[in-house]
C-alpha cells in the first residue's frame, strides 16, 4: 500500500514523477491544456489524466469523490505573480491559488503540496490561501527551496508549501533544510562528460543582464521560451565567454535534461509547446527531494501510530531519501543514476516531433 495521490495543474508531469520516485502511487492527474495532456499522457499511462478546468471547485471535488487520494499536490499557474510575466493578480490565473485552497479546505486530504514561484508570497490571493488552510486545520510548512541546492542543476527558486491535516506548523521544516546541498549543483557536476559544449546562450529577459553561461555553475531557470542568439547580442559583461561561431542555445531535450526529467522522457509536440511544458515543470528531483522527505516523515509517524494508515505505506527503497551534498549529489534510491548524460546533438532538434534517445 503507498499514498494515493491526485496531482492539479499537472502540466507534463514534473511534480507527479518526483512524487512516484519516491514511491507515492499517482491516481490522477487534472490538467485543461491540451499539449500538456499529451506529454503527461505519454509518460504516465498507467493512471488517468483528466481534462478539467479547475477554477470549478465543484466539478473539482466530484472527481475527488472518483479517486479518494489521500493527498493532492499541486502547482497553480504562476503568470501573475511571476517575475517572467505581469504581475497583475486581476488576470484571473491568481484565483486559482484560491480554487485549489477552496478544494482542500472542502475535500480535506491527509497532505497536500502547493508549489509556486517566490513572489506569490507577498500576494493577496497567497495570503488568502494561507488563511483558508489555517481555518481547515492545516499545520504548515513554508519554504523558498531552490532546485540548486536540491539535486538541479539550475537556479531556480520555488514556494513550497506542505500541510497536514491535523499537524503542527513547521512539521517538514528541519527535514527539508537539512539535507540541502552547501553549494548549488552545477551543469558539469551533473552531467559529468555527458555535455557536448562548455557554453551555451540563454536569451535574457532584457539586454541589462547576461546570455552566456557556463557549464562549472547551475542553469539559469529554464523558462517556458526558448530563442535564438539575435544577431545584434553584442554580449555583456557578466558573460562566461564572447559569443562565437560555437556558442548556440540549449536543444529542447538539453532544457528537459536539466529540468531533471529523464532522458527517456516522453516529449511530443511542437517544439513551442514543449519549450512551455518543460519550462513550466517542477524539476522532477526538486519534486523528489520535497517527496522522500515527506514520505519519510509519514512513514516515522504512521509506525508511531500518530497517522491513520495500519500499513506499511512505502516501499523502503523508495522511501530513502535523495543525498544532496556539498554541489555534487548522489542519489541512494536506486531510482535514477547519476551523473546523467543527454544526447550530443549539436543542431536545434526539428520543430516537429522529436527523436526521443532511448537510454
Ligand atoms: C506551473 S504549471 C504546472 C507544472 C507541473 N506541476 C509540472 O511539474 O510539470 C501550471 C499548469 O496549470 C495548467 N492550468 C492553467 N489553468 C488551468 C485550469 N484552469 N485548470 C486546469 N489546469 C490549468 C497549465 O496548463 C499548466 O500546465
Amino acid at each position: 500500500m503507498s499514498i494515493r495521490v491526485a496531482d492539479f495543474f499537472a502540466g507534463g508531469g514534473g511534480l507527479s514523477l518526483g512524487f512516484q520516485q519516491a514511491g507515492f502511487d499517482i491516481v490522477c492527474a487534472v490538467e485543461n491544456w491540451r499539449p500538456a495532456i499529451d506529454v503527461y499522457r505519454a509518460n504516465f499511462p498507467n493512471h488517468p489524466t483528466v481534462s478539467l478546468d479547475l477554477s470549478n471547485e465543484l466539478e473539482t471535488l466530484r472527481l475527488l469523490d472518483d479517486y479518494r487520494p489521500d493527498a493532492i499536490i499541486g502547482g497553480p499557474p504562476c503568470q501573475d505573480f511571476s517575475s517572467a510575466g505581469k504581475r497583475d493578480e486581476s488576470g484571473g490565473r491568481a484565483s486559482l491559488t484560491i480554487s485549489f485552497a477552496n478544494v482542500i479546505s472542502n475535500y480535506r486530504p491527509s497532505f497536500f503540496l502547493m508549489e509556486n514561484v517566490g513572489r506569490a508570497a507577498s500576494s493577496q490571493a497567497f495570503k488568502v490561501a494561507l488563511d483558508i488552510f489555517k481555518r481547515a486545520n492545516y499545520g504548515l510548512t513554508i519554504q523558498l527551496l531552490n532546485a540548486a541546492h536540491c539535486g538541479v542543476p539550475q537556479s531556480r527558486k520555488r514556494l513550497i508549501v506542505i500541510g497536514q491535516l491535523g499537524g503542527r506548523d513547521g512539521f517538514l521544516d528541519a527535514a527539508l533544510t537539512s539535507g540541502l546541498s552547501e553549494n548549488p549543483l552545477t551543469l558539469r557536476e551533473y552531467f559529468s562528460d555527458g555535455l557536448p559544449f562548455e557554453h551555451y546562450y540563454r536569451h535574457p529577459r532584457s539586454y541589462a543582464r547576461r546570455g552566456v553561461f557556463s557549464i562549472d555553475e547551475p542553469s539559469p531557470t529554464i523558462r517556458g521560451v526558448n530563442r535564438p542568439i539575435p544577431k545584434g547580442y553584442l554580449g555583456h559583461p557578466g558573460d562566461s565567454v564572447s559569443v562565437t561561431g560555437q556558442l548556440r542555445p540549449l536543444t529542447t531535450r538539453e532544457r528537459a535534461c536539466i529540468q531533471t526529467f529523464p532522458e527517456d522522457f516522453q516529449l511530443a509536440g511542437s517544439k513551442s509547446d514543449l519549450e512551455q511544458v518543460i519550462g513550466n515543470a517542477v524539476p522532477v528531483k526538486l519534486a523528489h527531494y520535497v517527496a522522500s522527505r515527506l514520505a519519510h516523515y509519514i512513514n516515522e509517524n504512521n509506525d508511531a501510530g500518530n497517522l491513520p494508515w495500519s500499513d506499511q505505506l512505502f516501499e523502503p527503497r523508495a522511501a530513502k531519501m535523495c543525498q544532496v551534498v556539498h554541489g555534487s549529489h548522489s542519489e541512494n534510491d536506486g531510482v535514477s543514476p547519476a551523473p546523467t548524460s543527454i544526447a550530443t546533438s549539436s543542431s536545434h532538434p526539428p520543430p516537429q516531433r522529436q527523436t526521443i534517445r532511448r537510454a
